[in-house]
């Protein structure tokens, strides 16, 4: 049993850098950004708790990290928890935070040993005070790293980011420090959760889903869409890597035409 387990590992690992190799590095999505569903339907299936699903999915979200860190990605944003989630059962929504609260202790390590500045975006002041503390000191701990950053969606919606950025140009125009003239896209961006990072190139849906559920609603405005029927417990580098392959296969116009 164990020499045949071994095997499929090694297997899984040379079919992983056969196509990773095959990759073309000058067509990286600079930035990947992912909405991990199917964390319940993966331990639904199994007959086991929902909340496993969730644990089990803390073993793709590292998968994927370092897969999107040896491609050279940029940025890889990770939607951990929307505001809508809070509609979920309560019971569930405190194992979230507990998880959340776990993994950001366990992880703060090898992310700084291994290069990554970790961020998150999101309402982060409506979330617990432990949760809100965690990340913190991860951000903290990680903020002079240049490998790759990895951003959080946490307490996200495309909805309350949009508006929260208007809150935020009212603002300035009442107090003075703009004009309604000077109201454009770049003003606008410069108030949303991250402006520095760059638009996503890449969104993937995990759970076979093909829907946003409220996910980066003005930065995918161009993104190119992938979505597999994978759930988010079940995704490996093998997967990170398709979703590049078929991304570099596509021809991006931008609303203008391929001139070849
Ligand atoms: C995604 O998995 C994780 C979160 C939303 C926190 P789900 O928990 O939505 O899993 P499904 O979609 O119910 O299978
Ligand atoms: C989107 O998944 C949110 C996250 C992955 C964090 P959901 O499971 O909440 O989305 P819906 O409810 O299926 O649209
Ligand atoms: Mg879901």
């Amino acid at each position: 049993m164990g020499r045949i387990q071994d095997r499929t590992v090694a297997d899984l690992a040379g079919r992983e850098e056969t196509l990773r190799a095959a990759l073309d590095p000058s067509r990286m999505p600079r930035h990947i950004a992912v909405i991990m569903d199917g964390n319940g339907r993966w331990a639904e299936l199994r007959g086991l708790p929902r909340l496993e699903g969730h644990r089990v999915g803390r073993e793709a979200l590292r998968r994927a990290l370092e897969g999107a860190r040896e491609c050279g990605v940029e940025v890889l944003t990770l939607y951990a928890f929307s505001t809508e989630n809070w509609r979920r059962p309560r019971d569930e929504v405190e194992a979230l935070m507990t998880l959340m609260v776990e993994a950001a202790k366990e992880e703060a390590l090898d992310l700084q040993q291994n290069g990554v500045r970790f961020r998150a975006s999101g309402l982060l002041d409506a979330m617990p005070p432990g949760v809100q503390a965690a990340i913190a000191q991860v951000v903290a701990l990680t903020q002079r790293n240049t490998q790759i950053t990895l951003n959080l969606a946490l307490n996200y919606g495309g909805r309350s980011e949009i508006t929260e950025a208007a809150r935020r140009l009212a603002r300035d125009v009442v107090e003075g420090r703009l004009t309604v003239a000077d109201i454009d896209e770049r003003a606008f961006e410069r108030r949303l959760f991250a402006p520095d990072l760059p638009d996503p190139d890449l969104l993937i849906r995990t759970g076979g889903e093909h829907r946003l559920s409220n996910f980066l609603l003005w930065q995918a405005a161009y993104a190119e869409l992938y979505f597999t029927d994978i759930h988010w417990p079940d995704f490996r580098k093998l997967d990170l890597f398709e979703a590049i392959r078929r991304f570099q296969t596509r021809t991006r116009r931008f609303g203008g035409v391929d001139l070849g």
